[in-house]
């Protein structure tokens, strides 16, 4: 049998994805009671190429190597110059003789498919363009503890339908959940992540709808979700921008409209005062600090699942 990578939520069952979220909440239970997890990686070296940069991707894989007895190394954008100062096949080549799993954070997705179509150990997608579904991952954990469940759960994700937006509404497709999008014409996701949505939705009971109206959007809300109005790469569209997500801003006038037991994540690096204020930020309803805390355990989950079943 070939190996397995994880490049996105798409390519696993309902299944698999509960069997890494339950993996995740054991070793989290097991590392929060005792400050330590069995040596399920011992031996096992993973390579960290980063194309952007990161604070939870980067220290949250480092540990959760390091906490299961593995190792990892970090090579940044200055490094190895990932297709640049060498093509993404050698990079992937040389690369799979030294480790055994190669986590990248890319520009574009092509990119990180490409260098998991050459690499002969399995390849983790740390964020590209188009999605992010380590992030995913955690965000399931966060929703899971908070609620006990996931399905049947309303999750609205106001703002810009980018990576992180994606890998959401994945999550929810698959895992039976109401997924609700709320941003400004013209920046829905997109129309192929859309459709690979519908069709997960159609298996698990799942439903999908855009609202353009925030306030209607979030009524009802078991998860507000949002993320940055300019992510990494978008720069020069900054100022067109920061022009049309304002109304999509989420504060206390937006939160009240959910339900009272309603949860605000953001996958992080926040902009205050943008994208989500300092007062629901810092507030009662905000987890966004359990959620990048369980970056750690998410992956944890992930990395046992990854090595025990589908590459044992
Ligand atoms: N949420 C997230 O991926 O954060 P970093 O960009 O800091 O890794
Ligand atoms: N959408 C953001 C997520 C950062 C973790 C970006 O791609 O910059």
């Amino acid at each position: 049998m070939g190996k397995r990578d994880f490049l996105a939520l798409a390519d696993f069952t309902p299944e698999e994805i509960w069997a890494i979220l339950e993996r995740s909440v054991e070793l989290k239970r097991e590392w929060m009671a005792t400050g330590s997890n069995p040596p399920l990686l011992r031996g096992k070296r993973m390579a960290m190429v980063f194309q952007k940069p990161s604070l939870r991707t980067r220290v949250s894989f480092e540990l959760a190597m390091e906490h299961l007895g593995g190792y990892a190394f970090y090579l940044g954008p200055q490094e190895i110059g990932l297709g640049k100062r060498e093509a993404i096949s050698d990079v992937a080549r040389v690369l799979s003789g030294y480790v055994d799993v190669i986590m990248a954070r890319v520009f574009d997705h092509a990119h990180i498919e490409e260098l998991a179509r050459w690499a002969s150990v399995p390849v983790i997608n740390g964020l590209s363009d188009y999605n992010h579904p380590c992030q995913a991952l955690a965000d399931g954990l966060t929703i899971y503890e908070s609620f006990g469940r996931i399905q049947g759960l309303k999750i609205v994700f106001v703002g810009d339908g980018n990576n992180v937006a994606v890998s959401l509404m994945h999550l929810a497709a698959k895992l039976g959940a109401h997924f609700v999008f709320s941003g400004p014409e013209g920046y829905d996701p997109p129309e192929k992540a859309w459709k690979l949505a519908e069709t997960f939705a159609q298996q698990s009971g799942a439903t999908l709808h855009i609202e353009r109206d925030p306030f209607k959007a979030v009524e009802d809300a078991d998860v507000i979700y949002t993320d940055t109005w300019v992510s990494m790469g978008q720069e020069a569209e900054a100022e067109k921008r920061m022009q049309v997500f304002p109304p999509y801003q989420v504060n206390a006038r937006l939160v009240a409209r959910a339900k009272p037991t309603a949860i605000v994540m953001h996958c992080l690096p926040a902009h205050r005062g943008y994208e989500i204020t300092d007062e629901v930020m810092d507030g009662p309803q905000s987890v966004v600090f359990r959620q990048a805390h369980n970056r750690l355990h998410a992956q944890k989950g992930l990395l046992a699942e990854m090595f025990e079943q589908w590459n044992a």
